[in-house]
């Protein structure tokens, strides 16, 4: 079995070489690690060998069983049809396909069991949208959510290797390339993507429609704000969850500490919550602050914290490739 990277030299890219690395412990499969013209020919660790990238055309020309991109948007809508064509079968972590109705949006621990042998272009979510649907699923299953308000705090990575370099320059005093409108060190950003007719930004966005296509619930209302804050890696966010239906906290917390995949850290009196430093390298989602919302019925806060590159990328695309192996879906 063969499968590739796309996007193998990049900040996300890096993290998928590493989650593949963990995934051949129980699968057996070569990796082809494909990136720009630029990349061609440089090495990149797998195991205990290097790798060489190759170009996209030489990737898709090897039909792997599989291809995990993250390239960016453009890249993924002119190759991953051809490597479709070639009967591969794609995990893309781009926005380009996500929010097409025939395209799966996936996060295993949900909606993996949609998949079938005819999806040969998956969707991997925003990674705002998968941490928090992993920590919304358990609620919304056994009461249903009604409405959500969310405010972000998103780590510079989630906008690639320019912005880290940016936050990393301002903090040692230089004037570095902006990745952003203004500086980011010392400040916080009401600015995640770009700003459309409605004043709302394209992060925002996503968290709405992403959230609701993965929930296949069409009727929760969502409305978000994303913010951009001077931390490496790890997203955190504030949500605020109106339920459909009277609930027990005590009820919540058993429910999210039964979830796979999430950790609740939730002892406030101990000085105990999530945190993005801690959640940094991880693959699990971190909950903590769970309380009642004593303002409106049946409502409730969370604080949800994951690293954006791993669960939030990675870890969730290669999850995907490894639910398609285990049941035979390719
Ligand atoms: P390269 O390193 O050769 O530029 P990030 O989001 O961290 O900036 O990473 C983007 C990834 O997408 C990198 O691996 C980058 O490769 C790759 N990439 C960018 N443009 C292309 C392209 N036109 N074809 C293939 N890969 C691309």
């Amino acid at each position: 079995m063969k499968i590739a990277v796309v996007g193998a030299t990049g900040l996300v890219g890096t993290e998928m070489m590493k989650m593949l690395e963990t995934l051949h412990q129980n699968h057996s499969f070569t990796v082809i690690a494909a990136a720009s013209e630029r990349s061609v020919g440089k090495m990149i660790p797998f195991l205990q060998q290097q790798v060489e990238v190759c170009s996209v055309e030489k990737a898709i020309a090897q039909k792997p069983e599989f291809a995990i991109f993250s390239a960016g948007g453009s890249v993924s809508e002119k190759y991953a049809p051809q490597f479709a064509a070639n009967g591969t079968t794609v995990v893309d972590n781009s926005s380009a396909w996500r929010m097409k109705p025939e395209i799966p949006l996936i996060v295993p621990e949900i909606n993996a069991s949609i998949l079938n042998k005819t999806h040969k272009i998956i969707a991997n979510p925003n990674c705002s949208t998968i941490q928090m649907v992993m920590a919304l699923h358990p609620l919304h299953q056994k009461y249903g959510i009604r409405r959500l308000v969310i405010a972000t705090y998103q780590s510079v990575s989630g906008t690639g290797v320019k912005a880290v370099n940016q936050l990393f320059g301002e903090r040692q005093g230089a004037q570095p390339e902006r990745a952003y409108p203004y500086p980011i060190d010392l400040n916080v950003l009401p600015h995640g993507g770009s700003f459309l007719d409605n004043g709302y930004t394209t992060e925002e966005e996503k968290l709405v429609n992403e959230t609701r296509k993965i929930l296949n619930d069409y009727d929760i209302a969502v409305t978000a704000t994303v913010v951009r804050v001077p931390v490496v890696g790890g997203h955190s966010e504030a949500v605020n969850v109106e339920l459909r239906h009277e609930f027990e906290l005590l009820d919540v917390r058993k429910l999210l500490e039964e979830a796979k995949g999430i950790v609740v850290q939730d002892d406030p009196k101990n000085n105990i919550y999530p945190m993005p430093i801690y959640a940094h390298h991880k693959n699990e989602v971190f909950v903590g602050r769970i309380r009642r919302d004593d303002s409106q019925l049946n409502a409730l806060n969370l604080w949800i914290v994951a690293d954006n590159l791993r669960k939030g990328a990675a870890t969730n695309a290669v999850q995907i490739v490894e639910y398609l192996i285990d049941n035979q879906i390719f």
